[in-house]
This record gives structure tokens, sequence and C-alpha cells, in this order.
């Protein structure tokens, strides 16, 4: 049982929700699937990933793309249906060095595993990587949970101009990251795939869930060991073993 407390702009058309639940455990990557509407317009839940959870307390950033999350930013509080907390998530490492690297909303799991990571004695190196500056969101959170930041936007409008991808080998060259993590673009987390290596790297894929419990296949990815479902097997796989370019 879900109760939707408040919502708040935060960026350009994102939304951070509140919501209050019985659920107590959850991890990093992990996600919320939303049906929106008692009818069937639309008809299938929506997936997003916890951007945090403390206590009863669970947040989702929503951006707004379409007709569900058009829906979902002017909710009013109550009771809102949601399952979860579903899939597969980050595996935290403990007393490590991370290297974190997000695109856009993709962003948004990412401040939940930062924070995990801290909580193990592991260090932070975090870099955001937006459009523009009018989309980035809840930037001092991000600082005060990082060891270090690094904003990165394709219009240079703030921090450094250029591509998360670019900065994160820059960075690379001079630092030992233990593991990374990423959630963003998909060309995005290819590229990062295949210029890191072999530095581990967890990825946080997107795919369109139809039925979000593993019933039908409509969000496989295509691995070295077979097809996989996003929403059971995932969304957070190693990097090494998708197949970036097999549909
Ligand atoms: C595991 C997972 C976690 C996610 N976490 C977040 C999150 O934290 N915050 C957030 O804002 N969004 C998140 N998303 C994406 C979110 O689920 C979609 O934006 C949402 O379902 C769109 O619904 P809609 O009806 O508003 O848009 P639609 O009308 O369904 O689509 C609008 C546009 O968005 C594109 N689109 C929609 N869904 C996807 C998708 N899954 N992959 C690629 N393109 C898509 C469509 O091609 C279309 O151009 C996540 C998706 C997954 C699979
Ligand atoms: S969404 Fe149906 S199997 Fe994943």
């Amino acid at each position: 049982m879900f109760t939707l407390l408040s919502t708040k702009p935060v960026a350009n058309e994102h939304y951070l929700l509140t919501l209050q639940s019985d659920v107590r455990a959850s991890k990093p990557g992990q996600f919320i699937n939303i049906k929106v509407t008692s009818n069937t317009d639309p008809l299938l839940r929506r997936p997003f990933s916890i951007f945090d959870h403390s206590g009863t307390n669970l947040q989702i950033v929503v951006r707004v793309v379409g007709k569900a999350t058009r829906q979902i930013a002017v909710l009013h509080p109550g009771a809102i249906d949601c399952i979860g907390p579903s899939g597969k998530g980050f595996a935290i490492v403990t007393g490590k060095k991370a290297l974190l690297i997000g695109g856009g909303v993709g962003n948004a799991p990412l401040f939940y595993c930062a924070k995990k990571l801290r909580e193990r004695n592991s260090t932070v190196t975090y870099i955001y990587g937006a459009t523009s500056q009018n989309t980035i969101y809840m930037l001092d959170d991000y600082k005060n949970i990082s060891n270090e930041l690094i904003v990165v936007t394709d219009d240079g409008s703030a921090g450094v101009e250029g591509n998360p991808v670019d900065i994160a080998k820059a960075i690379i060259k001079t630092n030992n990251f233990d593991m990374i993590y990423t959630c963003g673009p998909q060309i995005m987390m290819q590229r990062l795939t295949q210029e890191l290596s072999p530095i581990p790297i967890q990825a946080s894929l997107e795919r369109y869930f139809g039925c979000g419990i593993g019933l039908c296949s409509g969000c496989t990815v295509a691995t070295k060991n077979g097809y996989r479902r996003a929403c059971i097997d995932g969304p957070v796989f190693d990097a090494y073993d998708v197949l970036w370019d097999k549909p």
C-alpha cells in the first residue's frame, strides 16, 4: 500500500515524488511500477527507479515525456497504485573507489546508489551528465552525497561542456576505480563499456515494460548468456555481458 505524500518540481519537466509505504527494504537500482489511473488509459504500469528510500519514505524523480508521466506529475496526494520495489539492483561495494556516471533522468537511481556506497565506506566520484542546466535536479543533494562531483552538459550551460564519456575517460587516467555504476542513454552506456574496459561496470538499462513481472518478454536485453528480461533479470546488468548492438 503506497500513499503519495507530495510532488515537487525540481527542474524543467522533472518532479520529485515522495511516497509513503510499508516497504522497508530496497536496493539502489530497483524500481517501482506505477498504475496511473484505474481505467485503461494508459493501460500499462510505468517503471521508475528509486531515487531515495529512508524508513517509510520512498522517493522517485519523474521526467514528463508522455501521457502517463504527465498524469503522474499532477496526481493529488493520496493512495497510489504501485508494485515494488522490483528487479535486481546495483551490487554495492564496500571500502572501494566508485565512479558513478549518470545521464539525464538516469541520474535518479545513482543518488540512492551513492548514498549506500558512502554508508559502506566507499568513495564516490560522480559525473552528473545533462543536456542543459534547466534539466539538472537537486544538485546540492548530489554534491553532499559525493566525495567529488563533476557536472557536464551538452550545451555548456552548467559545469563542463561535453559528454560524460569523455570526462570519465580523462578521470580514469589519473585515478584507479574499482567499480563504475551507470544509468542513462543507451549510447552513453555502450560507449562507457567500449572505452572504459576493463574496469567493472554495472549498468541500469531502460526498456519498454509490458508486465514488469517477467511474463511478457517485452523488455528483453540481448546478453552473452542469451536474452534476459530487464524487469526481473535487471534492470542492472554487468555491462560487459550486454550485447549493445543487438536489439
Ligand atoms: C527500469 C526503468 C527505470 C526507469 N526509471 C525512471 C525514472 O527514475 N524517472 C523517469 O522519469 N523515467 C524512468 N523510466 C522511464 C519511464 O518509465 C518512461 O519515461 C515512462 O514509462 C514513459 O511513460 P509515458 O506514458 O509518459 O510516455 P510514453 O507516451 O509511453 O512515451 C513518451 C516518449 O518516451 C519514450 N519512452 C517511454 N518509455 C521509454 C522507455 N522505457 N525506454 C525508452 N524510451 C521510452 C517513447 O519512445 C516516447 O518517445 C524508467 C524506465 C525503466 C525501464
Ligand atoms: S516487462 Fe514483461 S517480461 Fe519484462
